[in-house]
């Protein structure tokens, strides 16, 4: 078959495609320039096996013979490949147990008031501009929430996220686009090291409070962390913090708006936002898919065979609507229970910002719901615009009128 997960009518609607992969095709292949024959999971099981698999790694330099990255990858893109994301333990859980403090659930809460504040101002704006009819749920509040609130943690300086939002944006749009990707990428790669680096120089200057400072007095203290890992780090978190809940807000408030019922549901009964959320995340899925994962060993799935260090992607938003494991798994049910999606991924790369994401979406979706008594598209629903990245699944904009 030929698969395009790109094609501008998968990115408008996804879940036919993926339920065509499940029934006929659960894992799936496809060539893809740079990295190879490319694996596709989109039954729960298997992405739940996959995510579980020690034979599977999230770096394909620990694949090893010929396997790692090609001669001609620009140097730039190494200052992102120290990560927790792309590292196995032991040497993941060093670098997650380096920040895993800031995000736990009991720290996550005294944020609490940064994120009310945030969103009543943000509501502001959206307010603001709905009486001027140019209201974007996406620009005005489902972006700059998580946004500003991941910079404060960083100390990236108020005024700068947007320019950081501006790469990080063109970054995933181009990360799923194989060889001309990288090359049409390679200023805005150059230009997000510049960025960071000045990040920690600022921060050098003058220690503060948050977690880049923590970072860099874990650097100070000798073997503990490298620059490169400094700056991946800071990379992972400030893209990982907003380009994901973006669209939790987004898709969400979309899907509430496509299920009248169950936005009425919300709005009588605001006490079950947390399960409402969590149907949410598994019907909205605001990433697709988790990032690449590498064959150590030849393996096989349901009958196929994969190779040594061939590439597989679980995707977790197929998974997540398949009927073995939800019940009318394409309804939205705001007060499913037990509900055991899958949009964090699983394992030990678990979402860290998980109760972070959670908190932000809670908050956002019930004050916006709160301030509004009625809230509609303001385009007509097939116009609605959608990303062509297939990493995460969001809205270029959601036009709205509101009252
Ligand atoms: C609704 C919002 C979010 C969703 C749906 C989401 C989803 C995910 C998924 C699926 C993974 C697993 C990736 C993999 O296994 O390859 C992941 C990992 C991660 N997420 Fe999130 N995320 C969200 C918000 C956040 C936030 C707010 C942060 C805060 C910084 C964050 C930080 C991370 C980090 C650091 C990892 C890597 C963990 C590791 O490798 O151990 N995420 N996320």
């Amino acid at each position: 078959m030929h698969l395009n997960l790109s094609h501008p009518d998968v990115r408008a609607n996804p879940y036919p495609t993926y339920a065509y992969l499940r029934e006929h095709a659960p894992v799936t292949s496809i060539h893809r320039a740079v990295v190879g024959r490319t694996w596709y999971l989109s039954r729960y099981e298997d992405v739940m096996a996959a995510l579980r698999d020690p034979r599977l790694v999230n770096d394909r330099r620990s694949v090893g013979d010929g396997h790692g990255d090609p001669w001609w990858l620009p140097k730039a893109l190494n200052a992102f490949r120290n990560s927790m994301i792309t590292t196995d333990d032991p040497g993941h859980r060093r670098l997650r147990s380096l920040v895993q403090i800031a995000f736990t659930p009991r720290m996550v809460e005294s944020l609490r008031p940064q994120v009310e504040a945030v969103v009543a101002a943000q509501l502001d704006v959206l307010a603001a501009n709905a009486r001027a009819g140019k209201a974007d749920l996406i620009a005005d509040f489902a972006l700059p929430v998580p946004l500003s609130i991941i910079s404060t943690m960083m100390g990236v300086r108020p005024g700068k996220d947007a320019a950081f939002h501006g790469m990080t944006n063109r970054f995933l749009e181009l990360a799923d686009r194989g060889i001309a990707g990288l090359f049409l990428g390679a200023r805005n790669t150059m230009r997000m090291v510049r960025f960071f680096r000045e990040v920690i120089a600022d921060h050098r200057r003058e220690a503060r409070d948050d977690l880049v400072t923590a970072l860099l007095d874990a650097e100070a203290d000798g073997e503990r962390l490298s620059e490169d890992e400094v700056l991946s780090m800071i990379f992972l978190l400030l893209l990982a913090g907003h380009e994901t809940t973006v669209n939790l807000i987004g898709n969400g408030v979309l899907a509430l708006l496509d299920n009248p019922e169950a936005l009425a549901d919300l709005r009588g009964d605001p006490s079950i936002i947390d399960t409402a959320v969590e149907e949410l995340l598994r019907y909205a899925n605001p990433v697709e898919q988790t990032t690449p994962r590498y064959a150590k060993e030849a393996l096989e799935i349901r009958g196929q065979r994969i190779e040594r260090g061939e590439v597989i992607i679980p995707l977790v938003a197929a998974a997540n609507r398949d009927p073995e494991a939800f019940d009318d798994a394409d309804t939205l049910d705001l007060r499913r229970s037990p509900n055991r999606h899958v949009a964090f991924g699983l394992g030990v790369h678990y979402c860290l910002g998980a109760p972070l994401a959670r908190m932000e979406g809670r908050i956002a979706i019930r004050a916006l719901l709160d301030r509004f008594r009625d809230i509609r598209l303001k385009i007509p629903r097939d116009r609605v615009q959608w990303r062509s990245t297939t990493v995460v699944r969001g809205l270029r904009s959601l036009p709205l009128t509101l009252a």
